[in-house]
């Protein structure tokens, strides 16, 4: 049987679960290791790891309503890490403006694929996963507009602190 739209959105929504589990551990990673020294970009990004959380449970939703399978999401999770992690991932000793940088991708990151969801959503007819995706989408392009706002200032703080 051919693959159908319907397939795509579902298999994409598994892989997007998966992105978006890989995102809050990163974020809340950056947000320990910020929280001393730069507490509103700790603030912000912990307000973002409850987001992504509510994320995963309505991209889990949208699953069971699709008849998707949501623990296929947790299966894939290795091979989303994998690509991932030129996407973001925290390292070890990251300064605070490689923190942000790196936020910065990952979020345009997760943009970039909730709009291709949200028009495989339109390809397929389903209306109610489209809304969805789009008010996800929403809190992602808020996050790395924040992040961008924020850049100059914690690299100004990050200088200071390093004279
Ligand atoms: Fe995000």
């Amino acid at each position: 049987m051919a693959k159908t739209h319907k397939d795509t959105l579902i298999e994409w929504l598994q892989e997007a679960h998966a992105f978006a589990k890989h995102g809050e551990t990163m974020l809340s990673g950056r947000a320990d290791a910020l929280e001393g020294d730069y507490p509103e970009l700790a603030a912000r990004m912990s307000e973002h790891v409850s987001e992504t959380q509510a994320h995963q449970k309505e991209i889990a939703d949208l699953l069971a309503d699709l008849g998707g399978d949501v623990s296929k999401a947790k299966d894939i999770g290795g091979k989303v890490s994998a690509v991932g992690h030129s996407w973001g991932t925290q390292m070890t000793g990251e300064t605070a403006v490689q923190s942000v940088a790196a936020s910065i991708a990952f979020e345009h990151f997760e943009v970039a694929n909730y709009r291709a969801l949200i028009t495989t959503a339109e390809a397929a007819d389903e209306g109610q996963a489209k809304a969805t995706l789009e008010s996800l989408v929403a809190d992602d392009v808020a996050m790395a507009k924040w992040l961008e706002d924020n850049l100059v200032d914690a690299t100004k703080q990050y200088l200071g602190a390093e004279a």
